[in-house]
């Protein structure tokens, strides 16, 4: 057990709070139908409130957005739809003097197919320096037909894209692990490793406090690009050993980059999305000369089950604590169904990066999925370590299923062979009014209606909206306002010494310092311990029984 610190002493990410941006899903301050720097800037007073300790800005760099914006274009400036240099520097000096840190994402492992390199790479020719950049081989049989591997692409299909060369014939293959227009670089280039350097400290002389790392498991790959050796029964678990992933050359970069965090005042920080198990392979990313965070992703995967969670979170603690890294808590982003779908449905991840089955929307019961999202949120803020919300799920919204095919724009939907709606149904611009007009208050501009904001709408959307929940007793906007403001009062919550409490084989309760306690009930009705006050809970209680699928924040007075 790492030795305790207090609030003040312990750097911030050991247990903050970080709440995920998706700036074209955040608020459009020009009327545009998509979300924008500004908009967000104009929310700032809104996170403030929700007591949020950062946030987490998803790609906001020049990109085509095939993939929005996770194929970057320019690491150094700003998507012009999105706005400004400027606009950006000062929304990091106002969070900043609201006390809001703020990360943003950094996309290591590719480019966009319009980024310049790339560019230059596909005029070049095979050989050259500029194809060096990038992962291009030669195909394999008698013309190079066959590409040089049985890789394939996380989003569906061939991982190697054929290209022609300049005599107009077809010629070397370039890697792409995820979509066509994400060409993969090459990590063994020390031009890559001196530029991604520089995009980190580009930023953080703009005063950003750290980095989410996009695929922080991928850069690397096995030595001479080996098959996949096949075997069913791991791919159908997702188990199958994928020579791009979890590499030792990850770790070497981390250990530079952590220098370069480190050179800097404030506590400045890097998080890893690196899909990897078991924890232990995780830890390896937060050894005390590598990286501060790495998401922990088992909440994804869980089934709403008392016995699963509690090995989850005993493994995933045990595991770092022998690092002395915190637990990095995530039941949401915009890669995966939202909770408040997944644990009702029982849906899983299948392996990859997202959920690939998203299960059968007829079977969902919204207010039994919705009351275990809220649960399983107490349950992360009272946890020991950060935990990372995604927008929106302060508001409880569920996944969107009804947006129409022809407006899909998820590039794992074509890439699927059109089987595979992907995951636009949890990124649909936030619910800000329950009026309509300008999309739920998405927009400033007040005519654009919801059905024409970048990603529809629903006509259902507004009743999540945040005007319909703000000052609602029992709302879930409330709840978590609530439990994010004993969480800062509590000294003890967050970092630092958790002890398991036995209530029964269908709940999960643990005591935290300061006579604090959170109960989660998967079973029939608890009754708590009669010396319990109650300090918040996610729904209804009546005097001391703690109802199915229900979580409390207690205090054990004595
Ligand atoms: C993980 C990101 O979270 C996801 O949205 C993106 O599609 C892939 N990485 C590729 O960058
Ligand atoms: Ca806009």
């Amino acid at each position: 057990m790492s030795p305790l610190k207090s609030r003040k002493e312990r750097p911030w990410w050991r247990d903050a709070v970080t709440y995920q941006i998706y700036p074209r899903s955040y608020a459009d301050s020009n009327g545009d139908g998509i979300g924008d720097v500004e908009g967000i800037r104009s929310r700032l007073p809104y996170l403030k409130q929700l007591g949020i300790d950062a946030i987490w800005i998803s790609p906001w760099y020049p990109s085509p957005q095939h993939d929005h914006g996770y194929d970057v274009a320019d690491y150094m400036d700003i998507e012009p739809d999105y706005g400004t240099l400027a606009q950006a520097e000062t929304l990091i000096k106002e969070a900043n003097d609201l006390g809001i840190k703020l990360i943003v994402d950094i996309v290591p492992n590719h480019t966009s197919s319009d980024h310049k390199w790339f560019q230059a790479a596909l005029k070049a020719g095979p050989g050259s320096p500029e194809r060096d950049r990038y992962m291009f081989r030669d195909g394999k049989g008698p013309n190079g037909d066959l590409p040089p591997n049985n890789w394939e692409a996380v989003f569906g299909g061939c991982a190697w894209e054929r290209v022609i060369e300049a005599d107009g014939k077809p010629g070397q293959w370039y890697l792409h692990l995820f979509a066509v227009e994400q060409p993969d670089l090459n990590w063994e280039n020390p031009e890559v490793v001196a530029h991604l350097e520089d995009v980190l400290k580009f930023w953080l002389d703009r005063g950003v406090a750290g980095f989410r790392i996009d695929v922080a498991h991928g850069m690397f790959k096995e030595a001479g690009l080996p098959d996949i050796r096949k075997d069913p029964a791991a791919s159908m678990l997702g188990t199958e050993h994928k020579p791009f992933w979890d590499q030792e050359g990850v770790h070497d970069i981390y250990r530079s980059w952590r220098k370069i965090l480190d050179s800097y005042p404030g506590d400045r920080m890097a998080v890893a999305e690196a899909w990897v198990s078991p924890s232990e392979r995780i830890a390896r990313y937060v050894r005390s000369d590598e990286l501060q965070n790495s998401f922990n992703f088992e909440m994804l995967t869980t089934l709403w089950d008392a016995k699963e969670i509690k090995t989850k979170i005993n493994n995933s603690i045990d595991a770092l604590e022998e690092v002395g890294a915190p637990t990095s808590w995530v039941f949401n982003n915009h890669d995966v169904v939202r909770s408040v779908d997944r644990l009702d449905l029982g849906l899983t991840n299948h392996g990859d990066t997202t959920l690939s089955r998203q299960g059968d929307p007829k079977k969902l019961n919204i207010a039994r999925g919705t009351l275990r999202a809220r649960s399983a949120a107490l349950m992360t803020l009272a946890l020991p370590g950060g935990t990372y919300l995604y927008q929106g799920e302060e508001l409880a919204v569920p996944e969107v299923r009804d947006i129409p095919e022809d407006r899909l724009t998820d590039p794992r939907w074509k890439m699927s062979g059109f089987s595979d709606r992907g995951r636009d149904g949890c990124r649909v611009p936030m619910p800000w009014t329950s009026n309509p007009a300008g999309a739920f208050g998405f927009s400033t501009n007040a005519s654009l209606k919801p059905e024409q904001a970048w990603l529809p709408q629903s006509s259902w959307w507004g009743t999540y909206a945040v005007d319909t929940q703000d000052g609602v007793e029992g709302s879930t906007l409330s709840m978590y306002r609530k439990a994010l403001a004993i969480r800062k009062g509590e000294e003890g919550l967050g970092d630092g010494p958790m002890e398991w409490i036995e209530a029964g084989k269908d709940v999960v309760a643990f005591e935290r310092p300061g006579d604090f306690a959170c109960y989660i009930n998967f079973g029939a009705p608890i009754e708590l311990p009669s010396n319990s006050q109650v300090l918040v809970s996610s729904g209804p209680i009546t005097g001391h029984t703690l109802p199915t699928d229900t979580a409390v924040w207690v205090r054990l007075v004595s």
